[in-house]
């Protein structure tokens, strides 16, 4: 009838095969481009890359390592900003004889701070193609984001004595932003960037539940960086810590603005956050705390949206509610029993609810103030009987139903007992997607219903599901990772772990979700041997595909690497493009 979505156009490309080669596998009819690797220059001026003779003030002013979130900001129909996150780094990969950080010099050090962070470079589309690369005139939004760069911290905790430092004493500004993960580009033209496991920077904690629950360790940190600046010892330094672990936005036009870390999206290990707005112009953004028996996460707006007012948009994700999802299966427990074996009514699925933690202004946790709502969140969220997952990572609506997708990637430690409806297996080595179906399609509601369309794996194996589909046509997938949309509403998911759990290298995979091919998973590449697969960002025309493959040769070292991609010499984390021949919307 009318108002019902119309099923997506099939995708119709013929899958990429599960393989081992150390090359990005595209599928026949598409065609590909490096974009930017790292090393390459970003701000005017940087000296050329020169692996063997790098330096940290070099490395500042040239494209990062690991390449994670990928979003472009388009300036017009041939000209944009690309933003991509530097997750970590792989030293082993970077440095000649490279052991450990106990023994790196302080140089290598302070080259892999300036190797995280983010980068902007400013791209520009080859003629009518889909190809993309870096312009060749003007780069004046060019900018790196490292270690180094002043934030400011913004919303409700900013200024609280938790996240003041004998640097800071306002509690109002940090240097860096750590281990960003995922990201989502928000409907006001800006980039969120989720730090994720922040806490391997930060070496002897104190010992209390607090530093405990963010996986802070009492003894020293692996990479050593107190070496090169004391504010990640925490002995000396207890509060740094507490300043990482947020949701960073960054406005790509404003390239002297320092980027912000929202308090009021909590924190904890984000994954990412992608952003979209209620009926009533709210905005709502959705949030994964990626390890094991952890949360998924909304926030939504107290202010509206409003359309070309970027000052006044720059200042929703400060104020509004944060909430945590608690699922409740609609099947008997007993059906559920960890094998992945479907309950009698044939669907892992129920219904769930928002718990509301903290608004701005009121704590909804006994014992909590706003401010411990929002810095200590896991804490919080414990205390409110949300309910465990399988490894949140990347969530997104889709722009054609407005259902949300989730990626929860593995969970190797939950039992057999510890199955439920929402994670149904136990062990869960290769991971599933939620679907969320918000109470009456609204955004900001506070109830919703939720399904499982597929559990991932080998489909041959009678533990998988793809959504009812028949599983001989089908493709293997594993570990989930990241998701997107094309603007059909197809559900396109990145895998990181498949070398580990399949024994083929990552991949992206194209999923319809509506309609009679829903669960027809499709491969549509591959990336190098070692490497995870990360974006994708697909263009608002449908026309290019970003994918980054991340630390491709990440088993191997300088001396001798797993992986040459992309040059033939030594890896390098890089951001690609793809685009079909005859310029057809990808996928389709
Ligand atoms: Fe950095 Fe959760 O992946
Ligand atoms: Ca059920
Ligand atoms: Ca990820
Ligand atoms: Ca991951």
């Amino acid at each position: 009838g009318p108002g019902r979505p119309k099923p997506a156009p099939r995708p119709t490309f013929r899958s990429v095969l599960p393989n081992n080669d150390d090359k990005v596998t595209i599928p026949n009819g598409y065609e590909q481009h490096v974009v930017v690797r790292w090393g390459d220059p970003v701000l005017p001026g940087a000296p050329e890359f020169d692996v063997e003779n790098q330096t940290a003030e070099a490395q500042a002013q040239q494209f990062g390592y690991n390449c994670d979130y990928v979003g472009l900001h388009q300036l017009d129909e041939n000209r944009g900003l690309l933003w991509v996150n530097h997750e970590y780094t792989n030293e082993n990969l970077m440095f000649r004889g490279y052991r450990n950080g106990a023994s790196a010099t302080p140089e290598q050090i302070r080259i892999a701070m300036a190797a995280h962070g983010g980068s902007i470079v400013e791209v520009e589309r080859v003629g009518r193609t889909g190809q993309w690369r870096l312009s060749t005139g003007e780069r004046r939004y060019n900018r790196r984001i490292t270690t180094d760069t002043p934030f400011t911290l913004t919303g409700p905790a900013a200024g609280h004595d938790l996240l003041k430092t004998e640097e800071d004493p306002t509690g109002t500004t940090v240097r860096g932003m750590l281990n960003n993960c995922a990201g989502g580009y928000t409907p006001w033209g800006t980039f969120l960037s989720g730090e994720e496991n922040f806490n391997q920077y930060f070496g002897n904690a104190p010992a209390s539940p607090e530093y405990a629950r963010y996986g802070l360790s009492t003894g020293a940190s692996g990479r050593r960086w107190d070496r090169v600046e004391e504010r990640f010892d925490l002995s000396r330094h207890p509060h740094e810590v507490n300043r990482f672990g947020w949701i960073v936005e960054t406005d790509p036009l404003d390239p002297s603005a320092p980027p912000a870390k929202r308090t009021m999206l909590g924190r904890f290990k984000h994954e990412g956050a992608t952003v979209r707005l209620a009926e009533d112009g709210r905005a709502v953004a959705y949030m994964g705390d990626d390890e094991r028996f952890d949360y998924i996460y909304k926030f939504v707006s107290a202010k509206k949206f409003r359309e070309g007012d970027t000052r006044h948009n720059l200042t929703l994700l400060d104020t509004g509610t944060l909430f945590v999802a608690r699922l409740t299966g609609n099947s008997p427990e007993e059906e559920i029993d960890g094998s992945g074996a479907l309950p009698a009514d044939g669907e892992f699925d129920g219904y769930g609810d928002w718990i509301p933690l903290a608004s701005d202004t009121t704590s909804f946790v006994d014992g909590f103030s706003v401010a411990e709502v929002l810095v200590h969140t896991r804490l919080a969220a414990d205390a409110a009987g949300a309910t465990k997952m399988d490894r949140p990572e990347d969530i997104e609506a889709s722009p054609a139903t407005g259902k949300v997708y989730v990626a929860l990637t593995n969970n190797t430690a939950r039992e057999p007992g510890q199955a439920d409806e929402p994670n149904p297996r136990g062990p869960n080595k290769h991971g599933h997607i939620l679907e969320i179906i918000e109470h009456n399609g609204d955004a900001a509601a506070e109830a919703f219903a939720w399904t499982v369309p597929l559990v991932c794996g080998n489909p041959e194996d009678e533990d998988t599901y793809y959504a009812g589909y028949d599983k001989s046509k089908v493709m293997p997938i594993s570990s989930p990772d990241n998701v997107t949309f094309d603007s059909d509403g197809n559900l396109w998911i990145s895998t990181d772990g498949q070398p580990g759990t399949l024994g083929i290298n990552d991949g992206l995979h194209v999923m319809p979700v509506e309609g009679r091919f829903r669960g027809e998973l499709k491969t549509f590449a591959t990336v190098p041997v070692d490497a995870e697969a990360c974006g994708p960002f697909i263009t608002k025309d449908d026309k290019t595909v970003f994918l980054a493959p991340q630390h491709p040769g990440e088993d191997g070292t300088f001396e001798a690497p797993t992986s040459v991609w992309p040059d033939g010499d030594f890896p390098r984390p890089s951001v690609v493009c793809i685009w079909h021949k005859g310029g057809r919307a990808v996928g389709r």
